[in-house]
């Protein structure tokens, strides 16, 4: 068992909300039990895809009290950090492949007082991100190329899931260590068991059926992944 902890935690994702009623999709994860929001950030530029910027996540900020989990798909993210800080952001994830150093990036968001994240790629391995975990609050595996919602889990990606978790667990603080990406009642199953604590869940939660109920059963089988014996 991991030093730090089995508690799951979920974060849905609300790029696969409908973004002309975010209240309302808001108030149904929150009823549902949703332990943060995540918000995917895309620069066009970083990934092909464009989102939105911080007056976005100013606007969901004033909505709810649950951390913001900030997902930067963005080119320099070391210049952004202060306004999605301002935003209202708690932890700004963002890419070890992005242009800016990491450790400026690192850098910029403690500055503004918010929480560093590194994401990697489902192709980059873990190594770059390894001697940052001591400066790092999240590493997020992203288990999908990032760019769009609704994507399949890659599976090839589990190996470095697990690798993970054995280089947060022999950290002295705790690192929370989330996936992206392809989240299921399956996947959230096998990336719980794999180590992950953290799940981002874009439309597992929002595409079809009720929110609250969507958020149970992912809650239910990621718990009981989380005490799968690690193959
Ligand atoms: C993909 C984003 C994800 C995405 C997840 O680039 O980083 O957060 O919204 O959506 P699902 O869960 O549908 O794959
Ligand atoms: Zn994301």
């Amino acid at each position: 068992m991991s030093p730090h902890g089995t508690a799951i935690r979920l974060a849905p994702s609300l790029l696969s909300a409908d973004f002309a009623d975010l209240a309302g999709a808001i108030r149904a994860a929150e009823a549902g039990g949703a332990d943060a929001f995540h918000l995917d950030v895309m620069d066009g530029h970083f990934v092909p895809n464009i989102t939105f910027g911080p007056a976005l996540v100013k606007a969901v900020r004033r909505r709810t009290a649950l951390p913001l989990d900030v997902h930067l798909m963005v080119e320099r993210p070391a210049r952004y950090a202060r306004a999605f800080a301002e935003a209202g952001g708690d932890t700004l994830v963002f890419h070890l492949e992005a242009a800016d150093p990491p450790v400026e990036a690192i850098r910029a968001i403690r500055a503004a007082g918010k929480r560093p994240g590194v994401a990697l790629r489902p192709e980059t391995p873990l190594d770059g991100a390894l001697p940052l975990l001591p400066e790092l609050d999240e590493l997020m595996i992203m288990t999908v190329s990032p760019g769009f919602s609704g994507q399949s889990f890659r599976s090839e990606v589990l190996p470095k899931l697990r690798a993970a978790r054995q280089a947060l667990d022999a950290q002295s603080r705790p690192i929370e260590l989330a996936v992206d990406g392809g989240i299921t009642r399956e996947t959230a199953r096998t990336a719980a068991r794999d180590g992950a604590r953290f799940l981002v869940c874009g439309n597992s939660v929002f595409a079809e059926g009720s929110v609250g109920d969507n958020l149970a059963a992912l809650r239910a089988a990621a718990v009981q992944g989380s005490h799968d014996p690690v193959p």
